[in-house]
């Protein structure tokens, strides 16, 4: 391929290329006004939308709390089907009763914690280790900060569980597969559920036989096993939105929506061009990316390893805005043509590292602004890559139809005017724990934004060169001014070919290592 790839002096200085970032569109400046919030058939909300007012906790609706016990919403702990059977007699008692018993006495040490949420999860009391939780609270904290939490912080959490029914008084609808539905709550809503998942109290999420295996654990007792350091970090981190919502209750909503598409564009014979690129080597999605729709490299099961050993960047944003873990309570795990959109979570925290060397740094105060219906401008996708084991694999057609299609579905919106879309900020989906290849992942992002009609700002997250060849295979498609049909075709022969060679080499057998991260100039 002809085009200019001596790396200019001035461009190796460059910390970007591409259009400049301040040209992208990002929220609310390019949003369109928002309808007056309501309910509807696929959007339900759980606040009074008529008393909705700027700087006050909204309204539980209904009023009184209303009782569901099915398989179209959550089973709620205080519900009075929440049963189980007293041993050695044929009654049943009422587990909401024993979790008030529990939460009503004092919780002076990590002990305590252990033994409160054992005493209503008894199957559970030989399995569960509670190793971190007694780390951090033996050493993991200072003196004073300990004693804030068992003297200030829990408490009110414990309150929060203890108000569940006056708090979340409507039934919570499960996003399950192929819906296309909407769940707007409260941030206090959100904290009282988030208190209830910190002490086990949800039924039925604790074995991954019960009728939730397709949906992700909700409950926080993985979080509290071990010994990783990577578990201390994250209970810093989420003690520390604990500690900021149970001083001051946000009082914001965030509204939850699960996107599931079945008609998708003709790829190759797209005749849309290619739209604005600025792609960068400093920062990251959730700092430079403020405004726009700022992709989550999610697992299928939302929040990924979030109560496990996960730590990277979909876990990361979790906890660092954890208003997004509630989506683990009802979100079943996503179809290869669904995504679930996040808008108006608030971060709460600063971390620094990442993986092993992440750590939680400083409270975070969210200046974002917040939109008509009390959310914070941030809009967050969860979009799950294939994982890929073999690294050949990522280059057939149809693994490469999935990943567009999937990319298009998170960042599509049926209803709104490209020019109130804010841009994409986005990065190498897939290509971390998912073994994907950057440059490839990298253009079928470029190509379903433009097919969706958004700019993006790419992260390369610190690789330079990925940088600057993501930037000359874009600047060679752009100047060519190919289409997305015709520059996905183009990759598409180059990369078949890439396998087909790979295939004559019979690699079925003995798979040669993976090319080098395949450089664009020899596209
Ligand atoms: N901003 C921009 N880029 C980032 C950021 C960030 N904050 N954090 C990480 N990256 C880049 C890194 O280069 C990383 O290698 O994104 C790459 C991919 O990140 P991964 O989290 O490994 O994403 P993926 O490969 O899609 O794996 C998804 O990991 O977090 C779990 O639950 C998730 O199971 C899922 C899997």
């Amino acid at each position: 391929m002809d085009y200019n790839n001596q790396v200019s002096a001035e461009q190796k200085e460059q910390e970007w290329l591409g259009t400049p970032i301040e040209e992208l569109r990002r929220m609310p400046q390019c949003g369109q006004s928002l309808p007056h919030l309501r309910a509807t058939d696929h959007h339900k909300v759980l606040i009074r939308t008529d008393l909705l007012k700027e700087g006050q906790v909204p309204h539980p609706y209904p009023s009184k709390y209303r009782d569901s016990w099915d398989d179209m919403t959550v089973k709620m702990p205080c519900s009075e089907k929440n049963l189980f059977p007293v041993e050695n007699e044929d009654l049943v008692q009422s587990r909401w009763e024993l979790i008030c018993s529990a939460l009503e006495g004092e919780c002076k040490s990590s002990l305590d914690i252990k033994d409160a949420i054992l005493s209503y999860n008894i199957a559970h009391a030989k399995r569960w280790d509670f190793t971190a939780l007694n780390y951090l609270c033996t050493e993991g904290m200072e003196n004073d900060e300990v004693q804030h939490l068992f003297n200030v912080t829990l408490p009110k959490m414990m309150k929060l569980v203890l108000n569940t029914p006056k708090i979340c008084t409507q039934p919570i609808p499960l996003l399950k597969s192929r819906m296309n539905q909407s769940l707007t709550m409260s941030q206090e809503q959100i904290a009282c559920l988030l208190a209830n998942a910190f002490f086990c109290t949800f039924p039925r999420r604790n074995s991954r036989r019960s009728e939730y295996a397709n949906y992700p654990e909700i409950n926080f007792y993985r979080l509290f096993e071990g010994s990783s350091l990577r578990k201390i970090e994250k209970l810093k981190t989420l003690l520390c939105y604990f500690r900021r919502v149970t001083e001051s209750m946000p009082t914001g909503l965030v509204t939850f929506t699960r996107q599931s598409l079945s008609v998708f564009p003709k790829w190759e014979s797209s005749k849309k061009q290619l739209t604005s690129l600025h792609i960068t080597c400093k920062g990251t999605i959730e700092d430079e990316g403020y405004g726009m729709l700022q992709v989550d490299f999610a697992n299928r099961l939302v929040g990924g390893g979030l109560t496990g050993m996960g730590l990277v960047q979909e876990e990361i944003r979790f906890l660092i805005n954890p208003e997004l873990i509630i989506s683990r309570l009802f979100t079943e795990a996503l179809d290869s043509d669904e995504c679930l959109i996040i808008t108006g979570t608030e971060q709460y925290s600063e971390y620094s590292g990442y993986a092993e060397s992440f750590k939680w740094k400083a409270n975070h105060k969210d200046e974002i602004p917040r939109d008509g219906w009390q959310r914070r401008c941030t809009e967050i996708v969860a979009m799950d890559a294939l994982r890929y084991r073999n690294f050949m694999e990522q280059f057939q057609p149809e693994k490469m139809s999935r990943e567009l299609n999937k990319a298009y579905c998170s960042f599509m919106r049926p209803s709104a005017n490209p020019e109130n879309l804010s841009a994409v900020a986005t990065g190498n989906w897939g290509c971390g724990a998912f073994g994907g290849d950057t440059r490839l992942k990298a253009l079928l992002q470029l190509m379903a934004a433009s097919e969706a009609g958004r700019d993006v700002a790419y992260f390369t997250f610190g690789d330079e060169e990925l940088m600057r060849d993501v930037h000359s295979l874009y600047k060679y498609l752009k100047d060519k001014c190919v289409t997305v049909g015709k520059g996905l075709l183009h990759v598409l022969y180059f990369w078949t070919d890439l396998f087909q060679i790979s295939e004559s080499l019979s690699w079925k057998k003995d798979p040669p290592p993976p090319p080098p991260q395949k450089k664009i100039k020899d596209l």
